[in-house]
């Protein structure tokens, strides 16, 4: 007898996105949960998949001369084996190159084309490739892409539309009548406040400048935009608008999307709103949870801070990765990884709290009862403090795992196992273990642990599943049951424990953050030599001197109004007095460049920046993201308008 369904989906991943410890984390909090769910009797379907449509993955195909579906292959194949190694439960893998799913795919489009949500118009904006998403002029921050600041490109084209604005007052409606639909609590103030209120423009669902996609099926020169693609695999995935639809008609709606907060905005408006065209009921739960920091803040290529999970394993294991990430990082809010932080867990909750706590009980089981586990026939009074821990256990675990309190939930069982280790000091059984008059006593004490020892490890098995099963191992647990853990006394008398290895052996803290550090910065010189631009094609020194180089002062400067990048500055060329717009605002003041000698490009073909013309452009050395950029200045006493060269 199942409990019910129970759909639970992570997001699919791009096959092009780096597998750093950050998008680890999403899918191994899911892990957790549809382990637990499994766990407490709840038949439940688990999905995950990948991503493989859309502009970047084509260009980065083309960057290496692949096809790319040549490219995504192997891809897909390294994202499976890093959810092998975490020990994903996964019941389902989708590819959105899945035959079914693209045939699926197209019917969506289809209805929603002949439905009139879907229209053709031209599309006129802004894209940001890495994000695949769409953007206005006034969205954008700075120029630049207002999720992820990198460059956005201008985009003009024959497109289809999404009529969203037709649905949103359906969507704030529904939002606001239920309150569990976006969570946490913050982040549906978010969406509202942010993109829903505001109004919806209509979102453009197709794209004709790259083929890389699923074809609409009634105009082929168009391939659907990939995030509608994309988010159609939560249903298609059971067979949506398949050959066979029964696991749908059984578990959707699904009952939690978990997701990034980066991606929070298309799962709670796209997605509900692609629903109510096609009049499916929406999912009961999108949970979007916070962001892996590490130190120096968000995971980067360029400052060489990311966290390889598949190194990270290598050095640690599986389960103390995974216990990281499920006990530290508050699951809906922003958390960091730290080495130092990561390696004081693993020796203190891990080494200390549950190995010691299983060595020592299989051990004396082994030295003073030859192995078999003895009845507990002599209870006393002080038994029963661990008792009632244990039993409560249970019960506060599968209350906060319902809340997704996954940080919560490993609180509690460790709670659990402080307890059992400070009976074993209360109860002193090496000095029972002195007296035969005491030996039913100390049988007794080392029931209560073995069976407290099987209660944690049936509680730690949707977290650390690795972990509970050598502990089973050694405890010979027979009843490892959710049911079994709801009373006190399932271990069998007369079974015998097997000592086996330390499950968690102690790290050498100095030692392993060393090794550690050595490996980083070998990892950050490898980014600052991936980082160095290709070198531009080789010119002759008469292409050079086409170029007139020349010292100017700047005489006046000020701010471009409507702008945060552009100054306007005035600047002396040797008696000639020239206006130059530079992108500079962010990083000099206009009053601290008044005096200074600066290098202008002066014969530059002059144009117009928001209205204002530029007679030349000033040089200036900046890095790639354009996170920094300084002026190189002239100190000594060359006069303006010399030349450069
Ligand atoms: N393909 C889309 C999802 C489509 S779902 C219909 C996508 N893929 S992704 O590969 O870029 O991201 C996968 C997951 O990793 C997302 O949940 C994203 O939020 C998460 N994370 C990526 N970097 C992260 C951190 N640094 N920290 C936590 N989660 C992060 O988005």
């Amino acid at each position: 007898m199942t409990k019910g369904t129970y759909y639970l989906t992570t997001p699919i991943y791009y096959p092009s996105a780096k597998l750093h410890i950050g998008n680890t984390y999403t899918t191994v909090a899911s892990d957790a949960i549809a382990r637990f769910k499994r766990l407490t009797g709840y038949d439940v379907m688990f999905l995950t998949g990948t991503d493989e449509h859309g502009q970047k993955i084509q260009r980065i195909a083309e960057g290496k001369g692949l096809k790319p579906i040549e490219y995504v292959d192997p891809m897909v194949e390294g994202i499976k084996k890093l959810w092998e190694m975490m020990d994903i439960s996964y019941d389902k893998f989708i590819r959105t190159t899945d035959d079914y799913h693209v045939e699926a795919v197209q019917k969506i489009f289809k209805r929603f084309y002949d439905n009139g949500d879907v229209y053709k118009g031209a599309y006129e904006g802004w894209y940001c490739t890495p994000c695949e998403s769409f953007w206005t002029e006034t969205q954008l921050v700075d120029g630049k892409c207002p999720d992820c600041g990198r460059p956005v490109e201008k985009t003009s084209e024959e497109a289809y539309f999404f009529k969203m604005s037709k649905y949103a007052p359906r969507l704030i409606e529904y939002i606001e009548t239920h309150p569990e639909f976006i969570q946490p609590e913050s982040r549906k103030n978010e969406m509202m406040n942010n993109f829903l209120l505001p109004g919806l423009q209509d979102l453009c669902v197709s794209r004709t400048s790259f083929d890389w996609g699923i074809p609409v099926s009634f105009d082929d020169k168009h391939v659907i935009y990939v995030w509608i693609d994309a988010l159609a695999n939560y249903i298609t995935a059971l067979g949506y608008e398949g050959k066979n639809d029964d696991l749908f008609k059984k578990y959707w709606p699904a009952d939690v999307h978990i997701v990034g907060k980066d991606i929070l905005r298309f799962h709670t408006i796209y997605w509900p709103i692609m629903l109510m065209a096609l009049d499916v009921p929406l999912p009961k739960q999108v949970f979007g949870h916070g962001w892996l920091l590490v130190d120096g803040g968000k995971m980067s290529k360029s400052k060489g801070n990311v966290v390889d999970p598949v190194e990270l394993v290598g050095h640690f294991g599986t389960d103390p990765v995974r216990y990281y990430l499920l006990r530290e990082i508050p699951f809906g809010q922003d958390g960091l990884f730290n080495n130092e932080i990561f390696i004081k867990k693993i020796n203190s909750d891990l080494a200390n709290d549950l190995g010691n706590l299983l060595s020592r009980t299989v051990t004396m089981l082994e030295k003073y009862f030859d192995s078999v586990i003895p009845a507990p026939t002599a209870r006393e009074a002080v038994d029963d403090e661990l008792i009632k821990v244990a039993l409560e256990t249970p019960v506060l675990v599968e209350k906060l795992m319902n809340e997704l309190k996954i940080p919560d939930a490993l609180e509690q069982i460790w709670t659990l196992i402080g307890r059992a280790n400070k009976y074993i000091d209360e109860t002193t059984p090496w000095i029972l273990a002195k007296d035969d008059a005491k030996k039913e006593r100390l049988g007794t004490v080392l029931y209560n642990l073995v069976e407290s020892l099987r209660i944690v490890s049936v509680c730690i098995s949707s977290f650390l599943p690795g972990t509970s099963l050598k502990i089973n191992e050694q405890i010979n647990a027979e009843d490892t049951s959710w049911e079994s853990i709801l009373a006190f006394g399932a271990t069998r008398s007369g079974s015998k424990v097997v000592k086996g290895g330390i499950i968690f052996p102690r790290i050498d803290f100095d030692a392993k953050i060393d090794e550690l550090n050595r490996i980083r910065e070998e990892q950050l010189k490898e980014a600052q030599k991936s980082q160095l631009k290709e070198i531009k094609p080789e010119i002759t020194i008469e292409d050079f001197e086409k170029i007139d180089l020349r010292i100017v002062k700047v005489l006046e400067c000020e701010k471009i109004k409507g702008s945060s990048k552009l100054l306007k500055i005035k600047a002396d060329l040797g008696g000639e007095t020239r206006q130059i717009v530079s992108g500079i605002a962010k990083f000099y003041k206009p009053e601290d460049l008044i005096g200074k000698k600066v290098i202008l490009v002066a014969n530059l073909k002059e144009v117009k920046l928001k209205g204002e013309l530029s007679q030349g452009m000033i040089l200036a050395a900046c890095t790639d993201d354009d996170s920094a950029l300084e002026l190189p200045q002239i100190q000594g006493d060359i006069p303006t308008g010399s030349v450069v060269r």
